[in-house]
């Protein structure tokens, strides 16, 4: 053997954790082979469904005729919610989501029916055909109205520090105002789908598109009637989740399953975009009254906001949505005197849900909005009127609900893109081409990050894996998270090779299995890596330690002296190859698989006080955006970006910069051009790419910088990392006030000018039109 291929050597230069891998199925994803559960091969005797759908947004269902259904070629049974042979309930938390309407129907979209046919065309031909009277009701469509009405979905939630009211009256400035918030539709890439199959014995296979197995389950179970042990939910991979899969693919797979059981035939459910859209949850809108006091500096000495929510016609996850809500409307900034109200407006719409961020986003933006106002009353620029409030290290540190931040890093992480991104030229520039520009408009911001990582339900921060070494050396690991192509595959595959010191391509990840790992949480709240990883490595680490102690029978020594790095096993002098010293213990009946736990430490939340320790710790990051606007047509474009974000000691900085730039567009998406538009009917008119417009490749910034800001986590979490899935979408609160800033420019930035979310052209120009109108009334 030559000195280069020594097992020294290769050890000394192997690593996994902390490099850039490429996601474990990115060769499969281009090539098209990556298996998706439509994808999955059908078995003989597959039959497809199609859900029918409510045309009136608040209704009692007077009669449904379904003969014309049933007629049409191809279908096989319609059923309604009387066949359903256990329990019509799909929520998760408050059981107020019926599978199938029963009697009443709550939004335009709500499913009455369902049609199993030989084909998808078919089913969906015949969903089309039944003969529907209902018996209209007033329908609340806005978080506005169902506010006027007292109309939510669970009681409304108040944070309270310190006396808001004696510190507004003691401030010698202020604002007050309003916002509103649009919503937003995950449109992951592959719709809602599942897929189910008769077993022996009351069993069911689901195969489901689904961030949360564990919950399809139990939905199914309780659905059929049937015990969870009787029901087997597999995920290998999501087309994308974005929180749209957390809950809301438990109507697809429990319709499916209920089908599947009456038929005793395998049925999938696969919806079409539109339907898709029209059935599900969004991101909840949101509309703010705020009042804040600050000081000549610009320091706020008294918040208050009361925000009210869409939540749709039932509760769904609107409750910890909320309650994130409020826990994020402080961003990285202290509020000594404090009063945060939220309410889930009930309304006759989709039920909103999770979507990346979880609410957090909705909070910080308001914030945001006040301290940009805050600034263009006080002639400063808004970084200095940010950096003022920053929560401090030693002082100022302690949350609105009392969790005191100690690893706050935000006044270094901003002074470095501050620097980075050449911040104050910039401004500079910025002027000096407004001034010179009647038509065109440039607008810059800098926007700051502090977002709380852990699902701030307690319980739900826990994680299982199992890992198995086979024979010859290769080894399978199998978690409770599911892949979204997030990447959390290979994180978890990069953990497990690092703790048994093997190169990542023996490590492969499987499905997602509830009959593997139980009771697993949904993969959210960004902590599937967090979560699983520790689980994963704490698998891991009990094969490595059995087989440590093996290698000491073999060769003496002490079992915590023996190395596993380099796909070789060094003990007592001895170096022996990982497969080999595996070849050997097998032989010897050494344990070579094993389970692993993590739930987190340190956590508690009381609801009542809204108070207590929800997170883990503190994800940061900030962005710098530059944006021109055509003050003409209101059209934009964003120039630069400059984005940098706290991943902690980053576990895949290639993956990680991925979720940081997906992350941004998407949430740029939200803030500009994702507009959600229901007519008076009450029927979602947005609900396909036509008119519900994302962001292209051609709205992504020619000049797109994204750093990683190199930070260990100081929790122990896993190898010190930090989570990234969800924090970077409120990075584009930067483009959103950047292009507040141009259009400030139009009145000298003399007045504030009004501009909710998203900043669609047309928003645009009606607020250019505002700060005209402001300025000439003042002049
Ligand atoms: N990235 C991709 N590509 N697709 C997704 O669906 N979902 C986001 C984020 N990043 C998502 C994604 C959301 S909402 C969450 S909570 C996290 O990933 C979940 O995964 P993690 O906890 O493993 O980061
Ligand atoms: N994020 C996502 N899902 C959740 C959360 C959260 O914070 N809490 C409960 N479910
Ligand atoms: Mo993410 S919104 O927590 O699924």
């Amino acid at each position: 053997m030559n000195d280069a291929g020594s097992p020294i050597l290769k050890a000394a230069a192997w690593g996994v954790v902390g490099k850039a891998k490429a996601h474990e199925s990115a060769e499969l994803h281009v090539l098209g082979q990556a298996t998706y559960t439509d994808d999955i091969p059908e078995v003989q005797g597959t039959l497809h469904a199609a859900l029918g759908l409510s045309e009136k947004p608040h209704a009692r269902i007077v009669s449904m005729d379904l003969a014309p259904v049933r007629a049409s070629r191809g279908v096989v049974a319609v059923y309604t919610a009387q066949d359903i042979p256990g329990t019509n309930d799909c929520g998760p938390i408050i059981h107020d989501d019926p599978i199938l309407a029963d009697g009443l129907v709550q939004y335009v979209g709500q499913p009455m029916f369902v049609v199993v046919a030989d084909t998808h065309d078919n089913a969906r031909r015949a969903a089309r055909l039944a003969t529907l009277e209902y018996d209209e009701l007033p329908a609340i469509l806005t978080p506005q109205a169902a506010k006027a009405a007292q109309s939510y979905v669970l009681p409304p939630m108040q944070l309270k520090r310190g006396d808001w009211q004696a510190a507004f009256e003691r401030a010698p400035h202020s604002v007050k105002g309003e916002l509103y918030v649009g919503g937003q539709e995950q449109f992951y890439l592959e719709g809602q789908v599942a897929y189910a199959i008769p077993k022996e014995n009351k069993g069911m296979l689901v195969q489901c598109s689904t961030q949360h197995p564990s919950e399809m389950q139990h939905v199914v179970a309780h659905a059929l009637g049937v015990h969870s042990h009787n029901i087997v939910v597999e995920c290998r991979r999501m087309g994308g989740g974005f929180g749209g899969k957390e809950s809301q693919s438990a109507l697809w797979a429990a319709a499916a399953a209920i089908c599947a059981s009456l038929l005793m035939r395998p049925v999938k459910l696969r919806a079409d975009r539109d339907d898709d859209m029209l059935v599900t949850g969004k991101r909840h809108c949101f509309h703010y009254e705020y009042e804040v006091g600050y000081d000549a500096n610009g320091k706020i000495v008294a918040a208050k906001v009361d925000m009210v929510t869409r939540a749709g016609y039932s509760a769904d996850l609107s409750g910890p949505v909320a309650t994130r809500a409020v826990c994020h409307f402080d961003n990285t900034y202290y509020l000594s005197d404090v009063e945060i109200r939220a309410a889930c407006g009930k309304t006759n719409t989709q039920s909103n849900t999770a979507f990346r961020g979880f609410g957090g986003p909705q909070g910080a933006i308001a914030i945001e909005y006040v301290i940009d106002e805050i600034a263009r009353n006080l002639g400063r620029d808004s970084l200095d009127i940010r950096r003022i409030n920053f929560y401090g290290r030693d002082t100022d540190n302690v949350t609105p609900y009392g969790q005191v931040v100690v690893d706050n890093v935000i006044h270094e992480l901003v002074a470095e893109l501050e620097a980075s991104s050449e911040y104050r030229a910039r401004r500079e520039a910025v002027a000096r081409f407004n001034a010179a520009s009647p038509v065109l408009k440039k607008g810059l911001a800098l926007t700051p990050v502090k977002f709380g990582i852990a699902f701030n339900v307690t319980h739900l921060n826990q994680a299982g894996a199992l890992v198995h070494v086979y024979v010859d050396g290769s080894i399978i690991v199998n978690h409770g998270g599911t892949e979204m192509g997030q990447g959390i595959n290979t994180k978890v595959m990069q953990v497990v090779a690092h703790e048994l010191g093997v190169d990542l391509s023996h490590v492969r990840a499987t499905a997602t299995d509830t009959s593997k790992v139980s009771n697993t949480s949904a993969t959210a709240a960004s902590t599937g890596a967090d979560l699983n990883g520790k689980a994963a490595q704490d698998a891991a680490r009990q094969i490595r330690e059995r087989l440590a102690a093996y290698a000491v029978k073999l060769y003496g020594g002490d079992a915590k002296d023996v190395r596993f790095a380099g796909d070789t096993v060094f003990a007592n002098g001895h170096e022996v190859a990982f497969p080999v010293l595996v070849q050997q213990a097998y032989l010897a009946r050494v344990q070579l698989w094993s389970d692993g736990f993590y739930a987190t430490p340190g956590l508690h939340w009381d609801p009542k006080t809204m108070s207590g320790h929800p997170f883990s710790y503190y994800a940061y990051g900030a962005a710098v955006s530059e944006v021109v606007v055509d003050t003409l047509t209101g059209e934009w474009k964003l120039e630069r970006a400059d984005a940098l974000y706290d991943a902690g000691r980053s576990l895949n900085p290639a993956i990680d910069i991925g979720q940081v730039e997906g992350a941004f567009i998407q949430g740029m998406g939200w803030l500009t051009t994702e507009q959600l538009w229901w007519n008076e009917g009450g029927k979602l008119m947005t609900h396909a790419p036509s008119t519900y417009k994302i962001p292209g490749v051609s709205d992504c910034p020619e000049d797109f910088r994204v750093r990683l800001f190199d930070n260990g986590n100081v929790e122990d979490s896993i190898h010190r990392s930090k989570a990234v899935g969800e924090p970077p979408l409120l990075l584009p609160f930067s483009v959103f006030f950047a292009i507040r800033d141009a259009v400030s420019s139009v009145g000298g930035h003399k007045v504030n000018p009004p501009l909710n979310a998203p900043a669609t052209s047309e928003e645009i120009l009606k607020s250019i039109a505002a700060v005209e109108a402001a300025v000439g009334q003042a002049a």
